[in-house]
């Protein structure tokens, strides 16, 4: 597959009369790194959950891997969503009282896959991100950072080619934050497409692409402008809806 795999084109969201995001370009290509900065109530988590397809825009055309997402149906939305994105909150979210093999599994629940094979594939995810000695390990029983890491091995479970992450380490010590950035690198580094959201200079600093949000507004974006994106976008935009893969 070539193409951008994230592109916003006048993207704007209103929330009641809050204008979160005013008329946003973006255009992320396969295997980027960037993080997303911006003062508090700029619209950075209002652009991520548009990008993962939680939230729809008010205006304007957002593609994910080529698909034209407003002309998706929920169904065809929420297949796409679980084929193509992974997502890392801030708040983990991870079930109480089920051991982290369990809740890493629960991610492919939909997939249609039996319980057995969704615990091998939890197996493979949890020693992938350094807690193979945890499988058993209940929420309140994990360290934050641990917790981040099973939220991490969740959210990459299927292989998602993106991998969106809202403020991955605001809740983490410096040790742990420093543990999942560098997790996240070595998912990018892997081949992965990986957005991170971030309040930490030094983090923003040191990937490769830096979007700063103002007002709901693109600021400043470190990468090159691209001649001649609209027409490339239009040539590679897909018309064949995804096929539904989800069990439910
Ligand atoms: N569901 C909602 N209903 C009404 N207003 C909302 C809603 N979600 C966000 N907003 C408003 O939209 C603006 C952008 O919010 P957003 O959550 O995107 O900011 P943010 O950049 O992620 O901030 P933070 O760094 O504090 O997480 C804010 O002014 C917020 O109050
Ligand atoms: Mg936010």
């Amino acid at each position: 597959m070539t193409g951008p795999i994230v592109h916003l084109a006048g993207v704007s969201k209103r929330y009641g009369d809050v204008p979160a995001l005013r008329s946003a370009d973006l255009l992320i290509e396969r295997g980027e790194m960037l993080a997303i900065v911006g003062p508090s109530g700029s619209g950075k988590s209002t652009m991520l959950n548009i990008m993962g397809t939680l939230d729809r825009p008010t205006s304007g055309t957002l593609r994910i891997d080529g698909y034209d997402v407003g002309a998706l149906g929920d169904r065809e939305l929420s297949a796409l969503r679980a084929r193509t994105i992974g997502f890392v909150f801030q708040q983990f979210h991870l079930a109480r009282g089920v051991p982290a093999i369990d809740i890493v599994a629960d991610g492919l629940l939909y997939s249609g896959k039996p319980r057995a094979h969704r615990r091998q594939a939890a197996e493979r995810a949890l020693r992938r991100v350094g807690l193979g000695h945890r499988m058993l390990h209940l929420q309140h029983q994990l360290s934050g950072g641990e917790q981040q890491r099973v939220a991490i091995a969740r959210a990459v479970l299927g292989d998602p080619p993106l991998l969106m992450a809202d403020e991955p380490t605001g809740n983490l010590d410096s040790g742990s934050g420093t543990i999942v950035m560098e997790l996240l690198r070595e998912l990018h580094e892997g081949g992965t497409t990986v957005v991170v959201i971030t309040h930490d200079r030094d983090i923003a600093a040191s990937l490769p692409r830096e979007v700063r949000l103002k007002d709901g507004r693109v600021e400043h974006d470190t990468a090159a402008p691209r001649v001649g994106e609209v027409g490339r976008i239009e040539s590679t935009a897909r018309s064949v809806p995804p096929a539904t893969k989800e069990a439910s």
